[in-house]
């Protein structure tokens, strides 16, 4: 692929950017158009999900781009209500036919909603769509250690992403371990903590200090842990700030500052794994 972007090896031999740009809570009728300052920007994975409403706008943009589709990375995730296998298979034919495209670089389950208690069932429909070909990675997102096993248990086949929020204000240091012995990366949503941290003002001085932004900043910190990172805009020149973060190092104090803004009691602007059981 094209860019600076460096890749994180994955964990069933293939490779993913180590920044991409997300698109939740972007209305469909604006996604084609984020999604083309991304691809322009130099992004090249883009990450939705059923449940954002948005994958034709996103399609829509990837057709008319004209950047290869080998070049690019494109995520999509099985929405809550759809956990059975003939569900999740007949929701993941919507997505194809929403996005148009023949095949997705990864599918994602959304959210484990451990009150249906059907996620091992959706994980075996996704271990389906990759012997199919119809998809060439596949991982979770919100999953907690325990429902990390219970899928590995069941299938032997081992998420490749755990997509988690995560960011200075909400580090998710007590489960980093846990993913680095599962050898699952983990690939951080909110990565500005849905802009919140954008106001914090440590951070505002450290930006100084270099002449960055406050969210080039946050950006940095968190791809020096080998994370890898996809912030949402609607602005073309937010979309391009947060691409151009590969021109600059932060250091040890930066850094030291940065981790002591962790708040694992209140840091958290989403919702939790463990009552998260809306079915969208
Ligand atoms: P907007 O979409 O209006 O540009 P996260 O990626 O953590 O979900 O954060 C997204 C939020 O942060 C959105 O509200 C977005 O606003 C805002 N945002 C994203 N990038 C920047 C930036 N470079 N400067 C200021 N705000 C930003």
């Amino acid at each position: 692929m094209p860019s600076n972007i460096p890749q994180i090896a994955l964990n069933d031999g293939r490779t993913i950017p180590q920044l991409g740009f997300g698109v939740w809570q972007v209305p469909d009728n604006e996604a084609t158009q984020a999604v083309h300052h991304a691809i322009e920007a130099g992004y090249r994975l883009i990450d939705t999900a059923e449940g954002y409403n948005n994958e034709e706008g996103v399609g829509r943009a990837i057709r008319e781009c004209g950047v290869a589709r080998e070049d690019l990375f494109i995520t999509s995730k099985l929405r809550n209500g759809a956990h059975a296998f003939d569900q999740a298979m007949a929701a993941f034919d919507e997505t194809q036919r929403k996005l148009s495209l023949d095949y997705l670089d990864m599918f994602l389950i959304h959210w484990p909603v451990p009150e249906q208690d059907k996620y091992v069932d959706a994980w075996k429909a996704l271990v389906k769509l990759q012997e199919q070909g119809r998809v060439r990675s596949i991982g979770v997102s919100n999953f907690l250690p325990e429902h990390l096993d219970r899928v590995i248990e069941a299938t032997g086949v081992v998420p490749a992403v755990n997509q988690i929020e995560l960011h200075p204000k909400y580090q998710q240091r007590d489960v980093r371990d846990a993913h680095r012995q599962r050898n699952i990366q983990i690939e951080c949503y909110s990565p500005l903590g849905s802009g919140a941290v954008l106001k914090d003002e440590t951070i505002a001085s450290i930006a100084d200090k270099h002449g960055k932004s406050v969210a080039q900043v946050i950006l940095r910190y968190l791809l020096d842990q080998d994370v890898i990172v996809i912030p949402k805009s609607t602005h073309a020149e937010r979309i391009q700030n947060n691409i151009d973060v590969f021109g600059f190092s932060l250091d040890d104090e930066d850094r030291k500052k940065i981790d002591a803004l962790d708040d694992p009691k209140n840091g958290k602007t989403g919702g939790f794994p463990e009552t998260m059981n809306s079915l969208f």
